[in-house]
């Protein structure tokens, strides 16, 4: 299974939206995917309808817990090929309470490797809007950070989640796309942010994820703008998003063997 994190300590700058249709565009794309709403605020849960944002029972809370297994709060969703994990709005207590424990932050990687867990080929976790010890758990379970920047205010803030990047995980490469998100109509801050991110010397995805009304509203249809508006810009950007995300992960071909050639 491979992880991946829509993340930024900003709130507002799209990761919601972007978790949810990168999801359902792996889906789509064949793949098994358990899309994770780790942000208190629950957005995702809301969206998806899969929750009311307060109860516990149900929760990735209450795996966090122990008093259910993941796969007990495991539900399935409309989106195809995709199952998901709700949120509650006391996570963010038990995220101040958990430090206690010396190794808090690889609770959610534990969880997903405890072998009662289904396996899936990605889970793909939507963030808190601030650094916490819950934002910790998504870091540390991280293959590829998705980082959506949609101000000139999340490109800053993107230093402290570097910086808790390099505490957690000292020793490996970190595969990150930096992901313009909701500029394109905004072309004057949309060249400053580039600006800053230039100056910071970090680099932008290829995909944008232009200003599209559709992806606003996709909630109110089930949350796959796929279905629901296939032929909108925002189809079209989070279409682009998934298959760059998936070229991360492509096999590589190995080079034959020498006696594996065919002979000249
Ligand atoms: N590309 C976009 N085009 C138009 N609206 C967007 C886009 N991305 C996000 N939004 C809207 O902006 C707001 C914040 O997005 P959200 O995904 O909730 O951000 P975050 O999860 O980072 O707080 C939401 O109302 C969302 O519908
Ligand atoms: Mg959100």
């Amino acid at each position: 299974m491979r992880i991946i994190s829509v993340i930024n300590a900003k709130g507002g700058c799209g990761k919601s939206t972007i978790a949810m249709s990168l999801a359902a565009g792996l889906g789509l794309r064949g793949r098994k995917v358990l899309l994770v709403d780790m942000d208190p605020q629950a957005q995702i849960t809301l969206w998806l309808n899969a929750g009311d944002g307060l109860s516990i029972p149900g929760s990735l809370l209450s795996a966090f817990l122990g008093r259910q297994t993941l796969r007990e709060v495991i539900q399935k969703t409309a989106l195809p090929g995709v199952s998901f994990v709700a949120s509650t709005d006391a996570l963010e207590e038990f995220g101040r309470r958990v430090t206690e424990d010396s190794d808090y932050a690889t609770l959610f990687a534990r969880l997903l490797l405890d072998p009662g867990t289904p396996t899936f080929d990605f889970a793909v976790i939507d963030s808190p809007n601030q650094i916490s010890p819950i934002m910790e758990n998504a870091v540390f379970a991280t293959d590829l950070f998705v980082v959506p920047f949609e101000s000139t205010k999340s490109v800053r803030s993107y230093a402290n989640f570097f910086k808790l990047v390099l505490k957690l995980r000292p020793e490996e490469d970190h595969v990150t796309l930096h992901v313009l998100s909701n500029l394109s109509r905004q072309p004057g801050l949309r060249t400053e942010v580039l600006q800053v991110m230039n100056s910071h010397g970090i680099w932008p995805a290829r995909t944008e994820v232009r200003s599209c009304g559709w992806l606003a509203r996709v909630d109110e249809h089930g949350g796959s703008i796929f279905r629901y508006r296939p032929h909108s810009h925002g189809a079209e950007d989070m279409a682009a998003l998934t298959d760059e995300v998936l070229s991360f992960f492509q096999p590589v071909k190995k080079a034959p063997k020498a006696s594996e050639r065919p002979a000249k």
